[in-house]
Protein backbone atom coordinates (compact mmCIF):
# COMPACT_ATOMS: atom_id res chain seq x y z
CA UNK A 1 0.00 0.00 0.00
CA UNK A 2 1.13 3.66 -0.68
CA UNK A 3 -0.09 6.40 0.39
CA UNK A 4 0.65 9.66 -2.01
CA UNK A 5 2.17 12.13 1.43
CA UNK A 6 5.15 12.38 1.85
CA UNK A 7 6.51 13.02 5.27
CA UNK A 8 10.52 14.67 5.76
CA UNK A 9 12.02 13.59 8.90
CA UNK A 10 15.25 15.44 10.18
CA UNK A 11 17.57 13.16 12.55
CA UNK A 12 16.13 10.23 10.41
CA UNK A 13 19.66 8.69 11.02
CA UNK A 14 19.37 6.99 14.32
CA UNK A 15 16.73 6.87 17.58
CA UNK A 16 13.70 8.33 16.78
CA UNK A 17 14.30 9.64 13.57
CA UNK A 18 14.65 6.18 11.96
CA UNK A 19 12.08 4.53 14.45
CA UNK A 20 9.37 6.71 12.93
CA UNK A 21 10.90 6.23 9.29
CA UNK A 22 10.19 2.43 9.43
CA UNK A 23 6.23 3.22 10.78
CA UNK A 24 5.80 5.71 7.81
CA UNK A 25 6.99 3.00 5.65
CA UNK A 26 5.18 0.15 7.09
CA UNK A 27 2.07 2.61 6.17
CA UNK A 28 3.34 3.39 3.02
CA UNK A 29 4.37 7.24 3.28
CA UNK A 30 7.31 8.53 0.91
CA UNK A 31 10.00 9.46 2.87
CA UNK A 32 13.02 12.33 3.05
CA UNK A 33 15.29 11.48 5.32
CA UNK A 34 17.66 13.89 6.48
CA UNK A 35 21.06 13.62 8.30
CA UNK A 36 24.43 14.49 8.69
CA UNK A 37 25.18 10.75 9.41
CA UNK A 38 25.59 9.69 6.16
CA UNK A 39 26.59 6.21 7.27
CA UNK A 40 23.59 6.02 9.98
CA UNK A 41 21.14 7.39 7.35
CA UNK A 42 21.76 5.24 4.12
CA UNK A 43 20.97 2.38 7.11
CA UNK A 44 17.66 3.66 7.76
CA UNK A 45 17.35 4.22 4.01
CA UNK A 46 18.22 0.51 3.57
CA UNK A 47 16.10 -0.52 6.15
CA UNK A 48 12.73 1.60 4.52
CA UNK A 49 13.57 0.26 1.10
CA UNK A 50 12.99 -3.18 2.69
CA UNK A 51 10.20 -2.03 3.59
CA UNK A 52 9.16 -0.96 -0.33
CA UNK A 53 9.15 2.56 0.83
CA UNK A 54 9.67 5.12 -2.08
CA UNK A 55 12.74 7.33 0.21
CA UNK A 56 15.71 9.04 -0.43
CA UNK A 57 18.54 10.04 2.00
CA UNK A 58 19.65 13.49 1.84
CA UNK A 59 23.34 14.53 3.78
CA UNK A 60 22.73 17.68 5.75
CA UNK A 61 23.97 19.81 8.52
CA UNK A 62 20.59 21.41 9.78
CA UNK A 63 22.81 24.43 11.42
CA UNK A 64 23.40 25.05 7.72
CA UNK A 65 21.23 27.44 5.68
CA UNK A 66 22.14 26.37 2.75
CA UNK A 67 22.13 22.59 3.73
CA UNK A 68 18.73 23.30 4.94
CA UNK A 69 17.41 25.36 1.38
CA UNK A 70 18.92 22.00 -0.20
CA UNK A 71 16.87 19.53 1.32
CA UNK A 72 13.61 21.14 0.94
CA UNK A 73 14.39 21.14 -3.23
CA UNK A 74 15.67 17.62 -3.28
CA UNK A 75 12.45 16.88 -1.28
CA UNK A 76 10.49 18.81 -3.97
CA UNK A 77 12.25 17.46 -6.98
CA UNK A 78 12.08 13.69 -5.66
CA UNK A 79 8.55 13.76 -4.43
CA UNK A 80 6.25 17.32 -5.91
CA UNK A 81 5.79 18.59 -2.56
CA UNK A 82 6.14 18.24 1.33
CA UNK A 83 2.67 16.93 3.15
CA UNK A 84 4.14 16.50 6.40
CA UNK A 85 7.43 17.97 8.69
CA UNK A 86 9.13 16.19 11.83
CA UNK A 87 11.52 18.51 12.55
CA UNK A 88 13.50 16.40 14.86
CA UNK A 89 17.18 16.71 14.56
CA UNK A 90 18.57 17.39 18.32
CA UNK A 91 21.58 16.67 20.43
CA UNK A 92 22.48 17.31 23.92
CA UNK A 93 25.52 18.49 25.23
CA UNK A 94 27.83 17.47 28.76
CA UNK A 95 25.50 18.53 31.68
CA UNK A 96 26.99 21.46 33.40
CA UNK A 97 26.02 24.37 35.80
CA UNK A 98 25.14 27.28 33.75
CA UNK A 99 28.23 28.88 34.45
CA UNK A 100 30.28 25.86 34.05
CA UNK A 101 29.56 25.88 30.02
CA UNK A 102 31.52 27.29 28.02
CA UNK A 103 30.45 29.73 24.58
CA UNK A 104 31.12 26.47 21.84
CA UNK A 105 28.53 24.61 24.02
CA UNK A 106 26.14 27.22 24.36
CA UNK A 107 26.35 27.54 20.69
CA UNK A 108 26.65 24.35 19.13
CA UNK A 109 23.28 23.35 21.05
CA UNK A 110 21.91 26.51 20.23
CA UNK A 111 22.64 26.02 16.89
CA UNK A 112 21.57 22.77 16.57
CA UNK A 113 18.26 22.54 18.39
CA UNK A 114 16.76 26.13 17.98
CA UNK A 115 18.52 27.74 14.95
CA UNK A 116 18.39 24.29 12.90
CA UNK A 117 14.65 23.76 13.69
CA UNK A 118 13.86 27.53 12.42
CA UNK A 119 15.89 26.74 9.46
CA UNK A 120 13.40 23.97 8.41
CA UNK A 121 10.32 25.90 9.62
CA UNK A 122 11.46 28.84 7.09
CA UNK A 123 11.85 26.76 4.35
CA UNK A 124 9.38 23.82 4.67
CA UNK A 125 6.39 26.31 5.54
CA UNK A 126 6.69 28.14 2.46
CA UNK A 127 6.23 24.66 0.33
CA UNK A 128 3.02 23.76 2.43
CA UNK A 129 1.59 27.01 1.80
CA UNK A 130 1.88 26.79 -2.14
CA UNK A 131 0.38 23.06 -1.07
CA UNK A 132 -2.52 24.28 0.49
CA UNK A 133 -1.64 23.32 3.59
CA UNK A 134 0.60 21.07 5.73
CA UNK A 135 1.56 19.49 9.59
CA UNK A 136 4.53 19.77 11.28
CA UNK A 137 5.65 18.13 14.12
CA UNK A 138 8.17 19.56 16.48
CA UNK A 139 10.16 16.83 18.64
CA UNK A 140 10.64 18.79 22.03
CA UNK A 141 10.95 17.64 25.24
CA UNK A 142 9.76 17.38 28.86
CA UNK A 143 12.38 19.90 29.04
CA UNK A 144 10.23 22.61 27.62
CA UNK A 145 8.12 22.22 30.53
CA UNK A 146 10.60 21.42 33.17
CA UNK A 147 14.71 21.80 32.89
CA UNK A 148 16.13 18.06 34.56
CA UNK A 149 19.09 19.36 36.64
CA UNK A 150 22.20 21.11 34.89
CA UNK A 151 20.40 20.78 31.40
CA UNK A 152 19.86 24.53 31.17
CA UNK A 153 20.80 24.92 27.45
CA UNK A 154 19.17 22.24 26.25
CA UNK A 155 16.18 23.31 28.43
CA UNK A 156 16.11 27.03 27.17
CA UNK A 157 16.47 25.45 23.39
CA UNK A 158 13.09 23.16 24.01
CA UNK A 159 11.28 25.54 25.53
CA UNK A 160 12.04 28.10 22.75
CA UNK A 161 11.53 25.17 20.29
CA UNK A 162 7.80 24.81 22.23
CA UNK A 163 7.16 28.41 21.86
CA UNK A 164 7.64 27.99 17.94
CA UNK A 165 5.24 25.62 18.00
CA UNK A 166 2.31 27.62 20.12
CA UNK A 167 3.65 30.69 17.33
CA UNK A 168 2.72 28.45 14.65
CA UNK A 169 -0.60 26.94 15.85
CA UNK A 170 -1.61 30.78 16.39
CA UNK A 171 -0.18 32.36 13.50
CA UNK A 172 -1.25 29.86 10.50
CA UNK A 173 -4.58 28.60 11.96
CA UNK A 174 -6.41 30.05 8.71
CA UNK A 175 -3.62 29.17 6.73
CA UNK A 176 -4.43 25.41 6.90
CA UNK A 177 -0.36 24.87 8.79
CA UNK A 178 -0.62 23.03 11.90
CA UNK A 179 2.06 22.16 14.25
CA UNK A 180 2.28 19.90 17.30
CA UNK A 181 5.10 19.13 19.89
CA UNK A 182 5.57 15.98 21.05
CA UNK A 183 7.66 15.73 24.08
CA UNK A 184 9.80 12.47 25.21
CA UNK A 185 10.80 12.33 28.69
CA UNK A 186 13.55 9.63 28.88
CA UNK A 187 13.50 7.79 25.18
CA UNK A 188 15.42 4.99 25.28
CA UNK A 189 18.49 6.44 23.03
CA UNK A 190 21.88 7.45 22.70
CA UNK A 191 21.71 10.85 22.72
CA UNK A 192 22.59 11.53 26.22
CA UNK A 193 25.69 9.04 25.96
CA UNK A 194 27.88 12.26 26.17
CA UNK A 195 25.79 14.13 28.42
CA UNK A 196 26.33 12.53 31.84
CA UNK A 197 29.94 12.01 31.92
CA UNK A 198 30.35 15.62 33.52
CA UNK A 199 28.14 14.19 36.43
CA UNK A 200 29.73 13.39 39.81
CA UNK A 201 27.94 10.95 42.25
CA UNK A 202 26.39 13.43 43.67
CA UNK A 203 25.13 15.48 40.70
CA UNK A 204 24.16 11.89 39.28
CA UNK A 205 21.61 11.98 42.78
CA UNK A 206 20.55 15.16 42.04
CA UNK A 207 19.66 14.95 38.00
CA UNK A 208 17.89 11.47 39.29
CA UNK A 209 15.75 13.18 41.60
CA UNK A 210 14.63 15.92 39.34
CA UNK A 211 13.52 13.44 37.04
CA UNK A 212 10.46 12.21 38.72
CA UNK A 213 8.34 9.11 38.16
CA UNK A 214 7.91 8.15 34.52
CA UNK A 215 8.50 4.90 32.37
CA UNK A 216 10.93 5.39 30.07
CA UNK A 217 9.49 5.41 26.31
CA UNK A 218 11.07 3.40 23.19
CA UNK A 219 11.75 5.57 20.02
CA UNK A 220 8.67 2.94 18.58
CA UNK A 221 6.36 4.76 21.24
CA UNK A 222 7.02 7.76 20.54
CA UNK A 223 6.52 7.68 17.09
CA UNK A 224 3.07 6.29 16.96
CA UNK A 225 2.54 9.72 19.23
CA UNK A 226 4.84 11.93 16.23
CA UNK A 227 2.18 10.27 13.62
CA UNK A 228 -0.93 10.79 15.70
CA UNK A 229 0.08 14.58 16.04
CA UNK A 230 1.21 14.51 12.39
CA UNK A 231 -2.43 13.54 11.02
CA UNK A 232 -5.68 12.52 12.51
CA UNK A 233 -4.48 14.10 15.58
CA UNK A 234 -3.14 17.69 14.54
CA UNK A 235 -6.66 19.65 14.18
CA UNK A 236 -7.10 18.64 17.64
CA UNK A 237 -3.55 19.12 19.41
CA UNK A 238 -2.62 22.37 16.66
CA UNK A 239 -0.16 24.64 18.55
CA UNK A 240 0.45 22.71 21.62
CA UNK A 241 2.97 20.69 23.25
CA UNK A 242 1.95 16.48 23.99
CA UNK A 243 3.81 15.21 27.21
CA UNK A 244 4.65 11.90 26.92
CA UNK A 245 6.17 11.38 29.97
CA UNK A 246 4.59 8.40 30.83
CA UNK A 247 3.30 9.48 34.22
CA UNK A 248 5.01 12.48 35.26
CA UNK A 249 2.86 15.35 35.28
CA UNK A 250 4.17 19.19 34.48
CA UNK A 251 1.17 21.03 34.12
N1 LIG B 1 16.26 10.55 23.99
C1 LIG B 1 15.63 11.33 24.85
O1 LIG B 1 15.59 11.04 26.06
C2 LIG B 1 14.93 12.57 24.36
C3 LIG B 1 14.03 13.20 25.24
C4 LIG B 1 13.37 14.34 24.79
C5 LIG B 1 13.58 14.84 23.53
N2 LIG B 1 14.48 14.23 22.70
C6 LIG B 1 14.66 14.78 21.36
O2 LIG B 1 14.37 13.77 20.40
C7 LIG B 1 15.01 14.14 19.15
C8 LIG B 1 15.65 12.90 18.56
O3 LIG B 1 16.71 12.49 19.41
P1 LIG B 1 17.02 10.96 19.75
O4 LIG B 1 16.76 10.76 21.19
O5 LIG B 1 16.36 10.09 18.75
O6 LIG B 1 18.62 10.95 19.63
P2 LIG B 1 19.58 10.53 18.43
O7 LIG B 1 20.91 11.10 18.78
O8 LIG B 1 19.47 9.08 18.19
O9 LIG B 1 18.96 11.29 17.17
C9 LIG B 1 19.28 12.62 16.83
C10 LIG B 1 19.56 12.67 15.35
O10 LIG B 1 19.80 14.03 14.96
C11 LIG B 1 20.94 14.04 14.10
N3 LIG B 1 21.60 15.35 14.16
C12 LIG B 1 22.20 15.94 15.22
N4 LIG B 1 22.76 17.11 14.87
C13 LIG B 1 22.48 17.26 13.54
C14 LIG B 1 22.81 18.26 12.59
N5 LIG B 1 23.53 19.37 12.94
N6 LIG B 1 22.38 18.12 11.32
C15 LIG B 1 21.69 17.01 10.95
N7 LIG B 1 21.35 16.03 11.80
C16 LIG B 1 21.76 16.15 13.09
C17 LIG B 1 21.85 12.93 14.64
O11 LIG B 1 22.81 12.50 13.69
C18 LIG B 1 20.81 11.86 14.98
O12 LIG B 1 20.54 11.02 13.86
C19 LIG B 1 15.98 15.27 19.48
O13 LIG B 1 15.42 16.50 19.07
C20 LIG B 1 16.06 15.22 21.01
O14 LIG B 1 16.40 16.46 21.56
C21 LIG B 1 15.15 13.09 23.09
Amino acid sequence: MTINKTFLITGAATGLGRALAIKLAEQGYKLSLVDFNEEAGKETLALVKEKNAEAIFIKADVTNEENVKNYVEETVRAFGTIDYFANNAGMMIPLRLLHEYDINEYDRVMNVNLKGAFLGLKYVIPVMLQNNGGNIVNTVSSNSFKPTAYNGLYSATKHALAALTKSIGQDYQDLNIRAVGVAPNTMITNIAANAVHTLTEERMAKLVASTGPNIPATPEAIAEAVIFAATTGADLLNGTVVNCAGGQIFQ
